[in-house]
């Protein structure tokens, strides 16, 4: 073997050496536990053949305490970046077969590269975690380790589509990081996200509680609301993350892609049977999304969590939008804390990277309660009229039903900035229902009725015809046109269109004090 070929080899070596992990027993270990390597994840999410890895030849800062004789190329983590859909993106993924996944000092400036690169070239930063948290025995330096991917997690919020995985478990204060992303995916009985684990609670406090059941998919898709979106398995999982990105721009200096085919525009022909004409009756405001938006292009985000309101990335005419509804099928469509912080933060993200806002109103007001007043709905509702206000994307307003009091401003009212406010005939829009106003307006006469009762009806029914109606809002321009069911696809797409110049100029400031 000449030296060039010797050369060669090494190099061929390390590369082989590196590709393996921890090994063929600690990749068993992983399959039996139902879960990719890091590398299979890469190969899956990406286009075929398209992942390029950076400092593949890393190996941990320190050989102390018990690391002596431990090899660990790479340090835990492959690095790198590649295609979906022939878009460019950066991501790592945390290798569990190699120290558990665990971050020291080498592995952090190894995801900090990549997350500088993805800064600089402007494309999205994806996160795949599987890791036993802070590398113990690299102490303090792994602690600085997770705070530059911290700070930089906030450098490129706003600026590149961040999306998280958690493939295994992610707990400690390693979980900021994915919280401090964009959208969080979760996988049923693989993902566990927690601050203090059973084991620490128990001893604290006494709870006993499973991982699963305090930080797993479930727990955070649908109480704590961690978790954007969850899925049975991981391919599923990576499945959606390469979905999710179509609706994205790369950073928030281009606008989101537009789909060329979208298949043409959706006929509104079920839309008058879905919606029923009494506001005390409830229907699924999902079958009135999917029969505005184009062709199966609804992709719902915190589908289990806060779900008096709906969420969710969408195209109209291959246009990407952000849409918020109302949803009477739960809470009857109330404003709730939950609800306030699941639809602001939604908002917020679609407004960074330019994705117009459609907001269907049917809203009976905030949910009444001591539970709601305590725990701040004051401060929690003020975000969403806060979010919608501050967002400067293209905001269509499509009031349904109900539009009353407090809830009937939140919901991207004219007054909150909104570019058009369309309605449809079955519109209501009021201080507060009929049945409340009439008990209120006529309380005196109530009281005096030889038949309260009758007289209730009959005030009810004049409050209805007054206002019960968009005509008065539209009279004074905060409805700026009723239309039919049957046009309403093809009036938002009309309206996109019409918006899409949009420039907003707002007054210098450092930023606003949102409310939190
Ligand atoms: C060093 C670690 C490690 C860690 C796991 N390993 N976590 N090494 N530092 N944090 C190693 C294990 O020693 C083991 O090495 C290998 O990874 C696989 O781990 P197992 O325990 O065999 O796997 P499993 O049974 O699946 O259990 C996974 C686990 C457990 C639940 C994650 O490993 C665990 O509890 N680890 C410690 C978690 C932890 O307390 N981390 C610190 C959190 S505090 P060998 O060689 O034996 O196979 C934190 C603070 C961050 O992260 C603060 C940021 C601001």
């Amino acid at each position: 073997m000449d030296e060039m070929e010797a050369k060669l080899q090494e190099l061929e070596e390390k590369r082989a050496k590196a590709r393996k992990g921890g090994g063929p027993e600690r990749i068993k270990r992983q399959h039996e536990k139902g879960k990719l390597t890091a590398r299979e994840r890469i190969d899956f999410l990406l286009d075929e053949d398209s992942f390029v890895e950076v400092n593949s030849f890393v190996e941990p800062r320190y050989a102390e305490h018990g690391m002596e004789d431990k090899e660990a190329i790479g340090d835990g983590v492959v690095t790198g970046y590649g295609t979906i859909e022939g878009r460019l993106v950066y991501l790592f993924a945390q290798d569990f077969t190699v120290m558990g996944g665990s971050l020291g000092a080498e592995h952090a400036a190894k995801i900090c590269k990549v997350m500088d690169l993805a800064e600089e070239m402007g494309a999205p930063f994806i996160s795949l975690y599987d890791s036993g948290g802070a590398r113990i025995q690299e102490g303090v330096e792994s602690l600085d380790g997770f705070g530059e991917i911290f700070k930089r997690n906030i450098q490129l919020s706003g600026v590149v589509p961040q999306i998280s995985a958690i493939l295994g478990p992610c707990a400690g204060g390693a979980v900021y990081s994915p919280a401090l992303t964009d959208l969080v995916f979760m996988v049923e009985n693989t993902s566990k996200m927690f601050l203090t684990g059973p084991e620490v609670i128990e001893s604290v406090t006494g709870e006993q509680v499973t991982a699963e059941e305090l930080g797993g998919a479930g727990a955070h898709g649908s109480i704590s609301g961690v978790a954007h979106i969850t899925t049975p398995n991981e391919e599923e999982c990576l499945t959606q993350m390469r979905r999710v990105l179509s609706y994205l721009p790369a950073n928030n200096m281009e606008d989101p892609p537009r789909l060329e085919d979208s298949g043409g525009l959706t006929k509104n022909t079920e839309l008058q049977d879905i919606v029923p004409v009494d506001p005390n009756k409830g229907y699924d405001m999902l079958a009135v999304i999917d029969n505005i938006v184009d062709l199966d292009s609804f992709f719902e985000i915190q589908a289990n969590y806060a779900q008096n309101i709906v969420v969710g990335l969408a195209r109209i005419n291959g246009q990407s939008v952000g849409v918020i509804a109302n949803q009477p099928q739960h809470k009857a469509g109330c404003l709730d804390i939950d609800a306030a912080d699941k639809a602001a933060r939604f908002i917020r993200m679609c407004d960074t990277f330019n994705i117009p806002l459609l907001t269907l109103v049917d809203v009976p007001g905030f949910l009444p309660g001591v539970e709601q007043e305590y725990n701040g709905i004051i401060r929690h509702g003020a975000k969403l009229l806060y979010a919608y206000t501050e967002a400067t994307v293209p905001k269509i307003t499509l009031v349904v039903r109900k539009a009353y009091g407090g809830g009937y401003i939140a919901m991207c009212s004219k007054s909150l900035d909104a570019d058009l406010v369309l309605a449809w005939p079955t519109a209501e829009i009021a201080v507060m229902g009929p049945q409340g106003a009439a008990k209120i307006i006529y309380r005196h006469e109530l009281k005096e009725a030889a038949d309260a009762e009758e007289l209730l009806a009959q005030k009810v029914e004049e409050y209805k015809d007054k206002f019960a109606n968009p005509y008065v809002a539209a009279q004074r321009g905060i409805v700026n046109d009723v239309i039919k069911f049957e046009d309403t696809t093809r009036r938002l797409a009309n309206t996109l269109e019409m918006l899409r110049s949009k420039r907003t100029n707002l007054p210098e400031r450092k930023h606003g004090n949102m409310p939190l």
